[in-house]
């Protein structure tokens, strides 16, 4: 932020029109419009959902990278989706797929940002599936935006990419989907089929 005052700055300096310094306040998002771009891709989710509002935030060739939704969406066996492919390669491909989930309760823990990205990190601690007690489920979601073309929406930032990874594993337990075995003494499990039991 300071070098991006400071470049304001030197413009004025040389005698530059305020043309330069509105071109880049258009493109560099402030604090509130990276709030506003976290609050839109959290309605999306969380909310009966909203066509318009998908319509009104999201740009027509919206891409969403999950490999956690895949494995969700194959119970975490090899298919029918396959790992590294989008799970939604255009807005209208979000809207068919989304709009037939309920929504997803979704607590923002925290939000950084850059001219153009939106970073945040998320939790739902209940309400995923009917196992009891719930695991909490938490993940991370990068948003890049574009700047909206259309100076009339209230949008001033478009959502175009999403990359978004979650505690798929949590997840599936609380849907049932994955039922955990020998939880009473993890540590003297073998490690020979689970290297990962070698890090307790
Ligand atoms: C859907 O989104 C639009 C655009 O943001 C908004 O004007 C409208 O109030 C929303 N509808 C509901 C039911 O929330
Ligand atoms: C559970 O633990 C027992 C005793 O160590 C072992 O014999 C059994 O194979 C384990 N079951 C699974 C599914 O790992």
């Amino acid at each position: 932020m300071r070098s991006f005052i400071a470049a304001g700055l030197s413009l004025l300096a040389l005698g530059a029109t305020a043309q330069p310094l509105e071109a880049r306040a258009a493109t560099c998002m402030t604090t509130a419009n990276s709030v506003k771009v976290a609050q839109n891709f959290r309605a999306l989710i969380h909310e009966t959902f909203n066509v318009t509002l998908a319509k009104t935030a999201l740009t027509k060739d919206f891409t969403d990278y999950s490999d956690s939704v895949i494995t969700l969406i194959n119970s975490g066996c090899t298919g029918p989706v396959q790992l590294t492919t989008p799970t939604f390669s255009t807005r209208a491909e979000f809207i068919a797929g989304q709009s037939s989930q309920p929504p997803i309760p979704f607590k923002i823990l925290n939000l950084w940002h850059t001219c153009s990205t939106v970073v945040i990190r998320w939790r739902a601690s209940a309400g995923l599936g009917p196992a009891t007690p719930q695991e909490p489920v938490t993940g991370i979601i990068v948003i890049e935006t574009q700047p909206n073309k259309n100076k009339a929406s209230d949008q001033p930032f478009l959502i175009q990419t999403v990359f978004s990874e979650f505690n798929s594993g949590a997840w599936l337990y609380d849907l049932g989907v994955f039922v955990p075995t020998n939880c009473t003494a993890p540590a003297k499990r073998s490690i020979s089929a689970n290297p990962f039991m070698g890090m307790l």
